[in-house]
């Protein structure tokens, strides 16, 4: 379950005014999160429970405005030791071409017990862009990676990443 011990003990703040990521898990508005996510292409009809279940185990970033709320949100599936998987990536279209969304996933990738980790990997279906300029790549050996897959899980479409 998420806690302030398993990332060393204190939320983290990075601040752009009007602006500010935060891993505080009391600004995340999960109602925001969870209308996004529920119409995404890569998590549509995920339930509210599965929502919060997955929140709960995860290093939560949220893309606060001072005066909207949360704007934007990012999640990191981790040991915090080895590994991390980032995924939920998203800042809401009134917002989007300021550069937010990279800041955010550059806040994510300098978050201090995310460190000197063996991997990062994530899916996204358009946006390797985005990624390519923080370190991302197609990987090396494709042919090593495996999943087990099911885009239908929570109901909808099933599109791909
Ligand atoms: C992707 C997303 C988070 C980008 O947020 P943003 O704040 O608009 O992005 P930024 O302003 O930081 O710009 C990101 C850069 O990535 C590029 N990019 C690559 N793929 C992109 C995409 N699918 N959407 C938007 N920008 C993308 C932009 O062109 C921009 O490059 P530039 O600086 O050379 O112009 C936002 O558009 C979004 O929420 N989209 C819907 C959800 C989604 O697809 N999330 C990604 C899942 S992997």
């Amino acid at each position: 379950v998420y806690s302030a011990e398993r990332l060393g003990g204190a939320s983290r703040v990075w601040v752009k005014p009007p602006y500010r990521v935060t891993t505080d898990p009391s600004q995340l508005d999960l109602d925001v999160v969870h209308d996004f996510l529920t119409g995404s292409y890569w998590a549509e009809g995920i339930p509210r429970a599965t929502l919060e279940r997955s929140v709960g185990a995860s290093v939560n970033f949220s893309l606060i405005h001072d005066t909207e709320g949360q704007v934007g949100f990012a999640r990191v599936v981790t040991d915090c030791a080895t590994f991390a998987y980032l995924c939920d990536v998203f800042v809401l279209a009134p917002h989007r071409g300021q550069q937010l969304g990279r800041w955010m996933c550059t806040c994510v990738l300098a978050h201090p017990a995310l460190q000197g980790l063996r991997r990062w990997l994530l899916a996204t279906r358009d946006a390797h862009s985005l990624y390519a300029r923080l370190g991302f790549e197609p990987p090396r050996n494709p042919a090593s990676l495996m999943e087990r897959f099911d885009p239908t899980v929570y109901g909808g479409k099933g599109e791909d990443s």
